[in-house]
C-alpha cells in the first residue's frame, strides 16, 4: 500500500477501502506517513467529502489507535454526554448529578476549552482542590459509589486524533462533516458508554453555522452509534446566544451549583431537564419523557442532585467549602458594566464575540499553554427577546487584566437591540435517533 495512492484516489472523488483508511491512521500513528501526506489527503477529505461506509471505517480506525475503556466493573447503564462546544455551556456540571440521582451511572471524560469555547474540565479546576486525575480504580469505584465522576480523557485515547486535529486546525480542514463525526465519536466509542447524547450546537457561537449542518452532522454521529450498537441520540440547540446568564469558569461553577438549589436561569434548567429526560430515556429507566422531567425536577427541589455533586466534587478532592458559601471564590480585579445606547428589544448576540471577549477576559486558552483566571468572565443581563432600556446594563465583564480596555469598550457591538421584538428561542429543536430496523431516523419536535 502506498500513501501516494491514497491521496490520488482521493483526490479522483473515488471511495476509500477500509484496507486504505487502516493503513492511513496506522502508519501515520506510527510516524511513517508525514504530516504533508496527511494533510493532502485531509484537504481531499475535506473537499470530496467521504461515503458513510468510509466514515464508520475511520471512526474505527481512528478509535482503534489508542487505549479503549473497559467500563464493564461499572454496575448499571453507563451513560455519556458530549456538546460540540459552545459559549456559557455548563451542562455537565448540573446534568450530571440530575441523571445520577435517577440511576444513571456517569463515566465522563471531559476536555479543556481553547479559543471561545469553554472546557469542563477548566471549569471543575477552578474549584480550590479539585482533581480530573483519578487512577482507572479510584474512578469505577466512584462511579459504583456516588453515581458520576468526571475526568480528564486519558493521553492514550484515540492517539490518531491527537494528531489529526492539531493537523486539521493548521490546514485549513477542521470543518468537514466526515472528519468531525470521526474525530468526536471515535472518542466517545472510546470512552466505553452503552449510551451517548450528542448535543449539536449551530449558530453564531458554534462550528456549525447553520441549523441544516448541524442535523446533517447530528444524523452521521447518530448512524456511527447505531453501525458500533451503541445507543446514540443528538439534540440540536441554539448557540445563537451564550447558555444561561454566566461565562467564565468560576462564574459558571456558580451558576451550575444555583441550578442545582432551583435558582438557575431558564434556558440553562430546560436544557438540562430536557437533555436529562432524553438520558433517561437511552437509559430505559423510564418509557414517558414528561414523567422523567417531572422526577428530574424532584432531583433539584427535594436536594438530591445537589448532594451528590457535593460527594462527587469532595471525592476529587475539591474543597464544599466554596460550593456552600461563594464569598469564598477570589474575585475579579476589575469590573466593567456594559450599558445599552438606546432602548430596544435584544435581537441578536454575536456569540463568538463573546466567548472570544470572556478568552481575552483571561477566562480561556488562545492557545494551549495560556494560563486561565479562573475568576474571569462575564455575567448577562439581559439575553434575547428581552426589553432593554437605554443606560441598561446589558452584561458586565470581570478580569484580572488592566489591558483589555479595546476590547471592553467594543462590547457593546456584541449585542444588537432594535425594534421589533422577537419571540425567546427554543433551547432544543429537536432530537435525533435512528431506527435501525425500520432503517430511519425518528426527529421529535421539542
Ligand atoms: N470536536 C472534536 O472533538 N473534533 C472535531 O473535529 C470538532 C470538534
Amino acid at each position: 500500500m502506498d500513501i501516494l495512492e491514497i491521496i490520488e484516489s482521493k483526490k479522483n472523488k473515488r471511495a476509500l477501502s477500509k484496507e486504505q483508511i487502516n493503513y492511513w491512521i496506522e502508519e501515520y500513528c506510527k510516524g511513517n506517513i508525514k504530516d504533508y501526506q496527511s494533510s493532502a489527503l485531509l484537504m481531499a477529505i475535506r473537499l470530496n467529502g467521504m461515503e458513510k461506509r468510509e466514515i464508520f471505517n475511520l471512526t474505527e480506525a481512528m478509535m482503534n489507535s489508542g487505549d479503549i475503556i473497559d467500563l464493564s466493573p461499572i454496575d448499571g447503564v453507563k451513560c455519556d454526554k458530549h456538546s460540540t462546544g459552545g459559549v456559557g455551556d455548563k451542562t455537565s456540571l448540573a446534568l450530571c448529578p440530575m441523571v445520577a440521582a435517577l440511576g444513571i451511572k456517569v463515566a465522563k471524560m471531559s476536555g479543556r476549552g481553547l479559543g471561545f469555547t469553554g472546557g469542563t474540565l477548566d471549569k471543575l479546576e477552578s474549584i480550590p482542590g479539585f482533581s480530573i486525575l483519578l487512577s482507572p480504580e479510584k474512578f469505577v469505584q466512584s462511579v459504583n459509589s456516588i453515581g458520576m465522576s468526571i475526568i480528564g480523557q486519558s493521553d492514550n485515547l484515540v492517539l490518531a486524533d491527537k494528531k489529526l486535529y492539531a493537523l486539521r486546525d493548521v490546514t485549513g480542514t477542521v470543518d468537514s462533516i466526515p472528519l468531525i463525526a470521526s474525530s468526536i465519536m471515535s472518542k466517545k466509542l472510546a470512552a466505553g458508554c452503552n449510551c451517548i447524547l450528542l448535543d449539536v450546537k449551530y449558530g453564531s457561537g458554534a462550528f456549525m453555522r447553520t441549523k441544516a449542518d448541524a442535523e446533517e452532522l447530528a444524523k452521521v454521529m447518530v448512524e456511527i452509534g447505531c453501525h458500533f450498537k451503541r445507543d446514540v441520540r443528538a439534540e440540536i440547540t441554539s448557540m445563537n446566544q451564550p447558555l444561561g446568564l454566566a461565562v467564565g469558569n468560576i462564574l459558571e461553577v456558580q451558576e451550575a451549583v444555583n441550578t442545582l438549589l432551583g435558582k438557575g436561569p431558564k434556558d440553562f434548567t430546560e436544557l438540562c431537564l430536557s437533555s436529562g429526560a432524553t438520558m433517561l430515556l437511552q437509559a430505559k429507566l423510564y418509557d414517558d419523557r414528561e414523567k422523567a422531567r417531572k422526577d428530574l425536577l424532584e432531583t433539584i427541589t427535594s436536594g438530591k442532585a445537589y448532594e451528590i455533586f457535593l460527594k462527587f466534587v469532595e471525592n476529587q478532592g475539591g474543597d464544599i467549602r466554596y460550593i456552600k458559601d461563594f464569598s469564598l471564590f477570589p474575585k475579579a480585579e476589575y469590573k466593567h458594566e456594559i450599558k445599552a445606547d438606546r432602548s430596544g428589544y435584544l435581537t441578536a448576540f454575536d456569540t463568538m464575540g463573546v466567548g472570544l471577549l470572556s478568552m481575552h477576559l483571561g477566562a480561556g486558552r488562545e492557545t494551549k499553554e495560556d494560563v486561565i483566571d479562573y475568576d474571569a468572565g462575564i455575567i448577562l443581563n439581559k439575553k434575547l427577546g428581552d426589553q432593554v432600556s437605554k443606560g441598561d446594563v446589558l452584561m458586565t465583564l470581570y478580569t484580572d487584566r488592566c489591558n483589555v480596555e479595546d476590547k471592553v469598550s467594543s462590547a457593546k457591538n456584541l449585542v444588537t437591540i432594535s425594534d421589533e421584538m422577537i419571540l425567546e428561542p427554543k433551547v432544543v429543536e429537536e432530537v435525533i435517533s435512528y431506527d435501525d430496523k425500520e432503517k430511519k431516523f425518528i426527529i421529535e419536535e421539542e
